[in-house]
């Protein structure tokens, strides 16, 4: 029996409801949804909860991650601060398979007042779909980690 991977999830107060859809679709594509919150749509700050989802994922406690706030630039920048997460930004499909295929991203970030509901599950399949391919793109991606740019 295979284990499944584990998803970390978090946002900020911009759409918790769209978090919550995405972990329901996460887990009906077979995965484990780590849904930390927050619950309420009181105001809160996206670093807090960026830093939280990629420390999951950094840990090794999560597979991989995907934060949602109102661009999601704010909590995918707040991600990329913690050593190890590459995190980007998608509103297409493309661009969320290619970044597992060619950057070896571990979080995808969605901008809850960009993209309708739809398109941000589209978005999260592609992602989850998706794997890293290796080769030419894994010299890339350890000059990224060895900050050799
Ligand atoms: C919150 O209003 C909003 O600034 C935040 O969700 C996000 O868009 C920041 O990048």
């Amino acid at each position: 029996m295979s284990v499944k991977k584990r998803i970390i999830l978090s946002s900020d107060h911009a759409d918790i409801e769209l978090r919550k859809t995405i972990a329901k679709h996460v887990e009906t594509l077979g995965f484990e949804a780590v849904d930390i919150g927050p619950m309420t749509s009181e105001s809160t700050h996206y670093p807090i909860h960026g830093k939280a989802a990629a420390e999951r994922v950094v840990s090794g406690d999560c597979d991989l991650g995907i934060i949602v706030c109102g661009t999601g630039q704010g909590i995918m920048m707040a991600a990329n601060k913690v050593p190890g997460i590459r995190c980007g930004v998608c509103s297409d499909t493309f661009s969320a398979a290619m970044i597992r295929q060619h950057n070896d991203a571990n979080m995808l970030s969605i901008g809850a007042r960009v993209v309708g509901e739809g398109l941000a599950l589209a978005i999260v399949e592609a992602f989850l779909s998706a794997e890293f391919e290796g080769g030419r793109h894994a010299t890339r991606v350890d000059m990224i980690e060895a900050e050799k740019m």
